[in-house]
């Protein structure tokens, strides 16, 4: 099996091919997500909810990321691995931000990195861009921020902050970034980025005129029960599958049924 690169992605966006994204954080889901196709894993920083159970994604250090990285990698024969720069580890540091970065390429054998924001991580992007390391933006909603924002609610519903949007894409685009996630904005904004842009644009709750898409895998495979986000395709149940299983679990063990003579050496 041949492993996806950024040229393929780029190749992808010029050949009207889009492309899929799911995030992971452990060996066994990325094993399962690589051979069913996925062509882009993400070890988000989104681990820091779905993972560990955190209100929000600042808390995740970059020694957990790298554990996260590093799991999901041996996991993989095919997809490009992305991994995010958690909070604090590249923001108004370029030094620190090539440092976080070269830690996660070294010690995960990731691909490339993911940071959130546009013209004020500038020199960050540049520097990491420098070293040979690729690079993906995200832009719109930016969990990161969210004590700014104050909520997860759609992005760049106003004129002014669409167009420094926009700006912000053409920056990451002119750096050297090989792709952005657009998170939570109008589907139109999302459009004209995307034609406007040559670099593949991935979009999460940013409608369907972009060049792929990427949602976090316990939400689409319905492990998350309670998240209920427009955006959000549901593609299984596996909070029912799996309640279900542990309960007859339990009633077996409880009622002597688990293990019987057969299960027993
Ligand atoms: O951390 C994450 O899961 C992400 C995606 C939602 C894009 O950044
Ligand atoms: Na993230």
């Amino acid at each position: 099996i041949k492993r996806i690169t950024t040229h393929q992605l780029q190749n992808m966006k010029e050949r009207g091919e889009k492309i899929s994204m799911l995030t992971a954080y452990d060996y066994s889901m990325a094993t399962i997500l690589d051979a069913a196709g996925v062509d882009v894993l993400l070890v988000g920083d989104s681990a820091s909810n779905v993972m560990a159970g955190h209100e929000t994604t600042l808390p995740i250090t970059l020694d957990q990321m790298i554990y996260h990285a590093s799991s999901v990698v041996r996991g993989v024969k095919r997809a490009f691995v992305v991994v995010d720069l958690p909070f604090g580890s590249y923001q108004g540091n370029s030094s620190e931000a090539l440092r976080s970065t070269i830690r996660i390429m070294k010690e995960s054998g990731a691909h490339g990195i993911k940071l959130e924001g546009g013209a004020e991580i500038k020199e960050s992007i540049t520097r990491i861009l420098s070293a040979g390391v690729p690079v993906m933006g995200h832009l719109g909603l930016t969990p990161q921020s969210i004590y700014k924002f104050g909520t997860y609610s759609v992005r760049a519903k106003e004129e002014a902050e669409a167009q420094k949007l926009i700006d912000d894409a053409l920056l990451l685009q002119e750096l050297g970034c090989f792709s952005i996630v657009l998170e939570k904005i109008p589907s139109e904004l999302a459009r004209r980025v995307a034609e406007k842009l040559t670099i593949p644009i991935i979009g999460i709750g940013a409608g369907p005129h972009v060049d792929g898409q990427v949602l976090v895998v316990h939400d689409m495979l319905g492990i998350n029960k309670e998240f209920k986000p427009r955006f959000l395709r549901r593609y299984a149940d596996l909070h029912s599958v799996m309640t279900e299983a542990v309960q007859n679990y339990v009633h077996d063990v409880k009622n002597k049924d688990f293990p019987n003579e057969q299960e027993a050496y």
